[in-house]
């Protein structure tokens, strides 16, 4: 019998979805048992439920091909093929605050890419390099489900992977204000060209409830936990624009930061090259070996040349200046869909797994 574990994928026919059949396919400790999605693909075999949406570059891999789909409602049913889940099913919040905790009360991990549980004050919402020790307040999640192993854990919005983890590295020179514009990806929409002819030569200045994330999600990051809950951190004051922009994947960061200790060029560059945590240390299977690259040309980072740096799980950082107004700007990029959705869940369920969390049922 396979010693891998056995995850299910919710919305596994989705964007999200697909990217983490591919992202698992030959993973070292994890392999697709079950997916599950709406009940109008319930029934079909994976590659039926499809059909003419697969979205991503490399082909639908063979060992998914004649999974049957099954419906995500039947909770005990999907959850009894299974060691845990990621989810990435699109419902309503409520929906899917609802779900998520019934899968955890079939003593089924989730691992989730949605922001329906980010403000549960018992829900972990990591980035593994950046708050590790958040999972601490998984056990007394557990107490409140009423469960030994189920519980739910959350990845932060994909727009804050391009400078959330920047500004982490320069911690100590206790950044204060930080002015971000984000140039986003339409993957992140969960459509490509195809289907969203109008974003050709295009860019909509609104992304829903887009800058809201990307103001609060890094202060929890950096919170403490204290008596069983995530506190935010209150600082640095993060304001933010989001912008969609016609590039399939990668959203891109222009950022202004101000400091209360003045560093210099060398030394920020220097914390970020230097930058790693706990995935590095832990080999984990999809921790990028270096987490931030620094790129020394003018016109880079570019989403064309460097969104797939550490095969998309690494942060490509650029143009860092002094500013006239602020003290430092730089150009953050990361790969939306790999880093900031799928990708970060599986380097999520990776930590948790090495932490004991989850384990074989
Ligand atoms: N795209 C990104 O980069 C990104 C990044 C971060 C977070 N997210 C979030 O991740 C989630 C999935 O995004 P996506 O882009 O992958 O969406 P998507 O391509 O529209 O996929 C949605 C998935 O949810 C299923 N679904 C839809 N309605 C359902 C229902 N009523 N009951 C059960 N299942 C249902 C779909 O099943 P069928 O195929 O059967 O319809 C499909 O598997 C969303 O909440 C999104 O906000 C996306």
């Amino acid at each position: 019998m396979s010693e891998k574990l056995k995850v299910g994928i919710l919305g596994g026919t989705g964007m999200v979805g697909q990217r983490f059949i591919s992202l698992l396919e030959n993973h070292p400790w994890f392999e697709v048992a079950a997916i599950a999605a709406s009940p109008r693909s319930a029934g079909k075999t994976y590659e039926e439920a499809v059909g003419g949406r697969w979205k991503m570059d490399t082909p639908m891999p063979e060992a998914v091909k004649n999974l049957i789909v099954l419906n995500v409602n039947d909770v005990e049913h999907v959850a009894s093929q299974v060691d845990f889940v990621f989810s990435a099913v699109d419902m309503t919040k409520d929906e899917i605050k609802k779900i998520e905790e019934a899968y955890a009360k079939t003593e089924t991990p989730v691992v989730s890419n949605n922001s329906a549980h980010r403000w549960t004050p018992d829900v972990p919402m990591m980035v593994p390099e950046i708050n590790p020790e958040h999972a601490a307040v998984i056990e007394s999640q557990k107490k409140r489900l009423g469960t030994k192993r189920g519980f739910v854990a959350v990845k932060p919005n994909c727009s804050i992977q391009s400078y959330a983890p920047v500004l982490t590295a320069w911690k100590e020179f206790e950044p204060y204000e930080v002015v971000a514009t984000t140039y986003q990806a339409i993957s992140g929409a969960g459509k490509t060209f195809a289907d969203w002819p109008e974003m050709v030569g295009n860019i909509i200045p609104y992304i829903g409830g887009e800058e809201e994330k990307s103001e609060k999600e890094p202060l929890r990051l950096w919170g403490k936990v204290e008596d069983g809950v995530i506190v935010p951190a209150q600082s640095p004051v993060i304001t933010c624009q989001c912008i969609r922009v016609p590039v399939l994947n990668g959203h891109t960061a222009a950022v202004f930061v101000k400091f209360k200790k003045k560093p210099t060029k060398e030394e920020l560059i220097d914390r970020l090259v230097h930058f790693s945590g706990e995935p590095q240390r832990l080999e984990l299977p999809s921790a990028p070996k270096q987490f931030i690259q620094y790129l020394e040309e003018d016109n880079r980072p570019q989403v064309a040349l460097d969104v797939n740096y550490e095969n998309g799980m690494g942060i490509s950082v650029g143009r860092l200046r002094e500013d006239t107004v602020y003290d430092w700007k730089f150009v953050g990029l990361s790969h939306n869909t790999v880093r900031g959705a799928a990708g970060g869940a599986v380097l999520c369920a990776e930590l948790l797994k090495a932490q004991g969390y989850i384990t074989k049922k």
